[in-house]
């Protein structure tokens, strides 16, 4: 049947991965777009789909989400019923340095998703927004219905008009849509430039972890397991158009978090303090009454999901050794 049939765009990034491998695992036929992009290295991207690749299911496209005739093909060869759209510039601070690719990737790249599936007649999106799009101006914990009219970087600014694409998409087309706006996803995988990911590379080789600001700002740290739960708990209640937080509706400290890190490696971490960085917001924490409605789960508490990268982060050590 068409409708377990996906199309994952950034499938072998972190979060994209392992969404794959759950929905081969339900499964579906999956194609994964992905242009490898050189954000990271393309071979960690390559490793995070190795395991999918071996599935007859799965079919991997290497391309740009910005090609259009590309992704229509895509959806009309695959039968596609639903479309992850994944594939982004992430990160912040790397956002302010480079702003005209983020909003090509981004803006324009989510537009041209959208106009495939018009043109293929696709009717089902799961958008991967983001808390940034809260900025700095929201109560914790953030609601949907917050106001988020005030982007403090050009990554917020460019996840939230994916947001407003997405709804005249909804609106004009008739398409049954979730923005998904994800709160820190952390776990096996995660990108290599993410703090926890960084801060266990570092205490691990006993450098020193560079800590912007006092260590107080707080973030809802995101298990992928969870992450992965709801996306698919979400694609099978999906109806209509929601805007859906997806966290643990908890928030950890940099310094809490620096500890955890440190006790899990059985190691004391050394810092070196640095003024707070522009763009990064304060604190995060989601409501997510709405995703719980449609069957998100989330069951992880930060010290077992750090205990889980930490022992990831060390297979990966022997494994390359
Ligand atoms: N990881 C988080 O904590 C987090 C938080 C909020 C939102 N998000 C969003 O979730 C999505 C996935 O994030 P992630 O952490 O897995 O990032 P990631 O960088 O690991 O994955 C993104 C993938 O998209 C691919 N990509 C980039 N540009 C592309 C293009 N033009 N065409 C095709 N593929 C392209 C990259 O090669 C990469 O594999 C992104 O949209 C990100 O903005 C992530």
């Amino acid at each position: 049947m068409a409708e377990s049939n996906y199309l994952v765009t950034g499938a072998a990034g972190f979060i994209g991965s392992h969404l794959v491998e759950a929905l081969l695992a339900r499964g579906g036929r999956v194609v994964g777009l992905d242009n490898l992009d050189d954000f990271y290295a393309p071979a960690i991207k390559r490793r995070n789909v190795e395991s999918a690749i071996a599935s007859d299911r799965f079919r991997m496209v290497e391309g740009d989400i910005r090609d259009t005739a590309l992704v229509e093909d895509i959806l009309r060869s695959g039968r596609i019923g639903t479309v992850f759209h994944l594939a982004a510039r992430a990160g912040v601070r790397p956002s302010v340095e480079n702003p005209f690719l983020y909003q090509s990737v981004n803006v324009e790249g989510t537009l041209s998703v959208l106009e495939a599936m018009r043109k293929a007649e696709v009717k089902r999106l799961l958008f991967a927004s983001s808390s940034s799009v809260y900025g700095d101006s929201s109560n914790p914990p953030f609601r949907e219905t917050d106001m988020v009219d005030s982007p403090i970087s050009p990554y917020a600014a460019t996840k939230k008009a994916g947001e407003m694409l997405c709804h005249a998409y909804h609106h004009l087309h008739g398409m049954d849509m979730a923005i998904l706006r994800f709160f820190t996803a952390y776990g096996p995988r995660q990108r290599p430039e993410m703090a926890i990911h960084k801060f266990t590379r570092i205490i691990a080789d006993g450098g020193e972890i560079p800590m912007f600001g006092d260590g107080s700002t707080a973030r809802d740290y995101t298990y992928i397991e969870d992450i992965i739960q709801g996306m698919l708990s979400i694609e099978s209640n999906l109806h209509g158009y929601h805007i859906l937080n997806l966290g643990e509706s908890d928030t950890t400290t940099l310094s809490e978090m620096i500890g955890m890190i440190g006790a899990a490696l059985g190691r004391e971490p050394r810092i070196r303090r640095l003024p707070a960085q522009q763009g990064d917001a304060t604190i995060t924490r989601a409501d997510i009454t709405a995703a719980r409605a449609l069957g998100y789960r989330p069951s992880t508490p930060i010290a077992e999901g750090i205990r889980k990268f930490v022992a990831w982060y060390h297979a990966q050590q022997v494994e390359a050794n």
